[in-house]
């Protein structure tokens, strides 16, 4: 028994992988729909038709369920839901932390998480919420670890999950992610985040997120317990999250919200079905609100899209396109925003894992500015070799009299021709320039200038672009383009 990750593909701190339980493979990013045994809206076995590979479901629901918990024991949970893929189970630590004490001890629901046949298994942590001190977070984070370490002695065989907890609290974030890192587990899920989800707050999110990921080694496959809705999915893969479950396609449709990657509408407002599913291609908007089965179409189309979505992103990272995806998803909320704002905030942490090389990098806005990419780029320039009097030129235009010619490209900067082929300047696209561009690729450009104190720098450009110039490198020398 064990569980095993393996990363295939990269982009940004996102990774393409193969979980591997026991003897079954989990493609990742990967979503882990919940499925609740009692009201199950679809099947697991529909489910599995539709291309998922691992579900999760709550342990404490089928101890304290007079329908499935003899069942459960006797056959093993993969014969009770109909399901050959991988089947997690959570502690019943969800149900802690929204109704208080469970009456389950971390080893009673070990040792029937195990006697169910759980692939993986999941100690009783303790989500603290958001709105806890530091005093609080810090003991609810001990007794968690005192729990894993528990489960660890107790079942040094079982596919033991490592919760990271911690609250807001980063320090003690990164000190969780550490902590269970050096008890060696495979697979950490990130604890306590759906509150932050739920409110928004994905800035906050972000933070936790990457705090927790500093201490884990990128070894680990990272699980984001609760997340959530698909227009997320991107950003947290981004920092480098492989796993999701969510009830969310369940819980949507049971208030008639109808999930789209940008964000959920209300079926009750939809004149049109915007989506390619089988269900949305199959009926109108009046007919998917009168059926009979309304509840569980929208279900499956929920499914579906959240299903695609995760598709799209394993795609993006074989692409090299994750950040365009990301600018994409978090232009639907401003709070998504934010969270992206604060994602880019990150950069040169996420620089380490970012991919050197990649197929295109498309300009996109201001934000565009503070990517990885950019980021890199801008570190390397001062190792770029100069002689002493040196002609930066927006123009590309040859130029006698100059020991070195450089050619410019915002939002990077002065590069030499023989990088003009060569990710990210010959693979990237970008629209009639703008100040911030400019200004961005400026800041490059300073960078060469403040690393060769002995040479001399002239930058030709138009009119339109001279005082940003003159503002972002102050001491070279501009001339008109016409010149
Ligand atoms: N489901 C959503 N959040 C959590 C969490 O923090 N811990 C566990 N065990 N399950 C969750
Ligand atoms: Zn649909």
């Amino acid at each position: 028994m064990a569980i095993t990750f393996e990363v295939i593909h990269k982009d940004i701190a996102g990774r393409v992988g193969k979980l591997r339980v026991n003897d079954k493979m989990v493609r990742t990013p990967a979503l882990l729909p919940v499925v609740n045994p009692h009201l199950p809206l679809v099947t697991p076995r529909e489910m599995q038709e539709m291309g998922v590979e691992a579900l999760i479901t709550n342990a404490y629901i089928f101890r304290r369920s007079e329908k499935f918990h003899d069942q459960a024991i006797a056959d093993g949970l993969h014969s009770v839901l109909d399901f050959d893929g991988v089947i997690m189970t959570d502690s019943g630590s969800f149900q802690l932390s929204v109704y208080g004490e469970v009456e389950v001890s971390n080893q009673e629901t070990l040792e029937f998480q195990q006697a169910i046949r759980s692939d993986i298994v999941v100690p009783l942590d303790i989500p603290t919420p958001p709105d806890a001190g530091r005093e609080r977070a810090a003991r609810e984070l001990a007794t968690t670890m005192e729990r894993i370490r528990e489960a660890r002695e107790l079942f040094p065989d079982a596919n033991l999950a490592g919760p990271v907890q911690g609250g807001i609290f980063t320090d003690l974030r990164e000190e969780a992610g550490q902590a269970v890192q050096d008890l060696g587990f495979a697979f950490a899920p990130i604890g306590a985040v759906v509150p932050l989800m739920e409110s928004y707050r994905y800035k906050d999110l972000v933070q936790v997120v990457l705090a927790a990921k500093r201490g884990l080694s990128p070894a680990t496959a990272v699980h984001l317990f609760g997340a959530g809705h698909p227009s997320m999915f991107a950003l947290a893969v981004a920092m480098g999250c492989d796993l999701f479950d969510s009830a969310a396609y369940a819980l949507f449709a049971r208030e008639g919200r109808y999930i789209t990657p940008h964000g959920s509408l209300k079926l009750d407002e939809l004149a049109e079905l915007p989506c390619p599913c089988r269900v949305c291609r199959s009926m109108t908007a009046e007919e998917l609100r009168k059926s009979p089965d309304r509840e569980r179409l929208l279900a499956l189309h929920n499914l579906h899209v959240t299903l695609a979505e995760i598709a799209r992103i394993r795609q993006a990272i074989q692409d090299g396109t994750l950040w365009e995806l990301v600018d994409e998803r978090c232009r639907s909320h401003p709070l998504l925003l934010n969270g992206y704002r604060e994602l880019l905030a990150h950069a040169a942490e996420l620089e380490q894992d970012d991919p050197v090389s990649k197929r295109r990098f498309f300009y996109r806005g201001s934000e565009t500015c503070r990517r990885t990419e950019v980021l890199r780029f801008h570190e390397v320039i001062p190792r770029i070799p100069v002689g002493e009097r040196v002609l930066v030129t927006f123009d590309g235009r040859e130029t006698p009299g100059f020991d070195t010619v450089l050619n410019f490209k915002p939002p990077f900067g002065p590069y030499p021709v023989e990088l003009a082929e060569t990710f990210p300047v010959g693979q990237s696209e970008v629209p009639d320039w703008d100040d911030d561009m400019v200004r961005s690729g400026c800041a490059g450009l300073r960078a060469l200038v403040e690393a060769h104190p002995e040479s001399r720098f002239t930058v030709r450009c138009s009119d339109e672009w001279a005082r940003i110039v003159r503002e972002e490198v102050p001491g070279v020398e501009v001339l008109d383009e016409q010149v």
